[in-house]
């Protein structure tokens, strides 16, 4: 069956990026004009995937004012005859069929996805981290789709980072080698310390599960950081495949920004804003000034 429903779990607590996360969401930080979340969202709908459920926490609201319709600024914009910006402030509320449902506490990654059950049902779905990006000119999700369709194990996202930035993410350790970039996933272990870790591949932020994840959720106990880990639930999945699939890794090696670290969040900007057409070429000329005196 083709997968059209996503998750995205916006409702984190955004520690690593306040104070100006105590009243927005981290996701709703722009990246040059656009908020985080736009970028997710446009990933999703790219890959095909139609039926879009945000999984929010407090601050929801800017999140859910920015992919509903403004009719007052659409008004003003018209009426001054800038349509580029009208085309613009429309495009968010035009994207997708997108849904909302609230996390409650923030008890972790795989207790908000498990907050999803009843939207996706029995259809298997993608996951999105909703301050993880993946550059549009690069892309994965489009090939863990094909993954899934083809074995209808889970697929999750791997790549290649140094040892010593391991512990920052959960690792994979990995066996078979189905195709140069796809590998079946054998353990995982969240957040390892660099010389325990089983390889170099970390998880970033994709997914494409069954819906018998679930109920491996519902039985996952709190683990690091006294949270409920989907890297948990995962792991079980990959040990006992006749549950819920096996577990498959596709290795990324493209442009991603993990956007909830503030120093992750400048080189996206960076990054972006260099081949813009609008403004990349006077930022490129400054930035060479600029890296002068450094
Ligand atoms: P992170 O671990 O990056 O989010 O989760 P965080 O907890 O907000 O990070 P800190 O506080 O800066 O360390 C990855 C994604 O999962 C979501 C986050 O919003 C982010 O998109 N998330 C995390 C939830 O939706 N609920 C949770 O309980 C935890």
């Amino acid at each position: 069956m083709v997968t059209t429903k996503a998750v995205i779990p916006v409702a984190g607590m955004g520690t690593r990026f306040l104070p100006a996360t105590k009243a927005l969401p981290k996701e709703m930080l722009p990246l040059v004009d656009k908020p985080v979340i736009q970028y997710v969202v446009e990933e999703a709908v790219a890959a095909g995937l139609s039926d879009l459920l945000l999984i929010t926490g407090r601050n929801k609201n800017a999140l859910e004012n920015h992919f509903d319709r403004v009719a007052e600024l659409e008004q003003a914009l018209e009426a001054k005859g800038d349509s580029g910006r009208l085309f613009q402030v429309q495009e968010s509320s035009q994207l997708a069929d997108i849904h909302y449902t609230r996390q409650g506490d923030p008890r972790g990654l795989g207790h908000a996805v498990l907050r999803a059950k009843s939207h996706v049902g029995d259809n298997s779905f993608a996951v999105l981290l909703g301050d993880d990006v993946i550059d549009s000119r690069d892309y994965i999700l489009e090939r863990m789709l094909q993954v899934h369709e083809e074995s209808g194990d889970n697929v999750i996202a791997l790549m290649q980072v140094p040892k010593s930035q391991i512990s920052l993410y959960g690792c994979a350790a990995v066996g078979f080698q189905h195709a140069p970039d796809v590998y079946q996933v054998s353990n995982l272990v969240e957040k390892p310390a660099a010389d325990s870790a089983p390889s170099d591949l970390a998880v970033i932020g994709r997914y494409v599960l069954n819906s018998e994840i679930f109920s491996i959720l519902e039985k996952t106990q709190p683990g690091r950081g006294g949270e409920i880990q989907l890297t948990d639930a995962l792991e079980y999945a990959a040990a006992n495949p006749d549950v819920a699939g096996g577990v498959r890794g596709v290795v990324f090696s493209g442009r991603r920004y993990d956007t909830g670290d503030k120093l992750d969040f400048i080189k996206a900007t960076l990054r972006i804003a260099v081949d813009r057409d609008d403004i990349g070429s006077e930022l490129r000329s400054w930035l060479k000034d600029f890296a002068k005196d450094l």
